[in-house]
């Protein structure tokens, strides 16, 4: 039996500027079955954080279609899809530096309208993804008093917390320490992995690349698979 897919596009074309457009992409295909990891390389500048925006429906494309695990993605569907299937660790983190970093875990479920009182089931999932990234001890210390291992940790966390289906990450290890992306990795492997999500992931880093189910270039605005 064919595996569900999680994510599906088709014909996906992107450009900025009206006058002289930077085309970014053009005419991208991509079917991604549940529970595989993929990882999208590039040179800088591509458009790779661009794409993974617009799979995460934080950004929208010029044209084509895109399908999040079985259900078409419209501007009225957006919102309710996105909190329902899809978690985004950011390039740049994108804690609330003055919020306490169990609130930063907890805001997924605050947006989607979930309750986060201490019985709830939310609260209770967050606590437990900060004991699995090892940040159970500072969940009360603010955000902006991480260190930036500990921040990438706590984007990891955050996004798990409405237990998505779909994991999103772009340069989770960027600017840190070989030591802290070797943790960092082995933790998004071992999370998503045993939860069966799919994991779609943009890195420079080949050591990320590696366990990756399939491997996709982009460049000229083209995606092409090179494993
Ligand atoms: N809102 C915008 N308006 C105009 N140009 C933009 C906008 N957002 C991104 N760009 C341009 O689109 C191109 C692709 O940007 P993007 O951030 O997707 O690249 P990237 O492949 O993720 O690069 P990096 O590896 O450095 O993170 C860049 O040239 C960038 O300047
Ligand atoms: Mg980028």
């Amino acid at each position: 039996m064919k595996t569900p897919l999680a994510i599906k596009v088709h014909s996906l074309c992107k450009s900025y500027r009206e006058k002289d457009p930077l085309v970014i992409l053009h005419n991208v295909h991509l079917e991604v079955e549940q529970g595989d990891s993929i990882a999208i390389i590039g040179k800088s500048g591509t458009g790779k954080s661009t794409l993974l925006h617009i799979l995460g429906t934080l950004d929208r494309a010029d044209k084509g279609e895109i399908e999040i695990c079985g259900k078409k993605v419209f501007s009225s569907s957006v919102s309710s899809i996105r909190s329902m299937h899809i978690g985004f660790m950011f390039q740049a983190f994108y804690l609330l530096e003055d919020y306490s970093l169990l609130d930063n875990v907890l805001m997924p479920a605050k947006i989607a309208r979930h309750p986060t009182h201490k019985q709830s089931l939310h609260y209770k999932r967050c606590v437990g993804l900060l004991e699995q990234v090892g940040l159970l001890s500072k969940a009360n210390l603010l955000a902006k008093h991480l260190s930036g291992g500990e921040k990438q940790r706590a984007a990891l966390a955050r996004a798990l917390c409405n237990d998505p289906d779909i994991l999103l990450a772009d340069e989770p290890t960027g600017n840190l320490d070989p030591h802290t992306a070797k943790a960092i990795q082995a933790l998004l492997f071992a999370t998503t992995q045993k939860r069966g999500k799919t994991l779609i992931l943009v890195t420079h880093d080949s050591e990320m690349v590696e366990p990756c189910k399939r491997v996709y270039q982009l460049s000229e605005g083209t995606l092409q698979q090179i494993k």
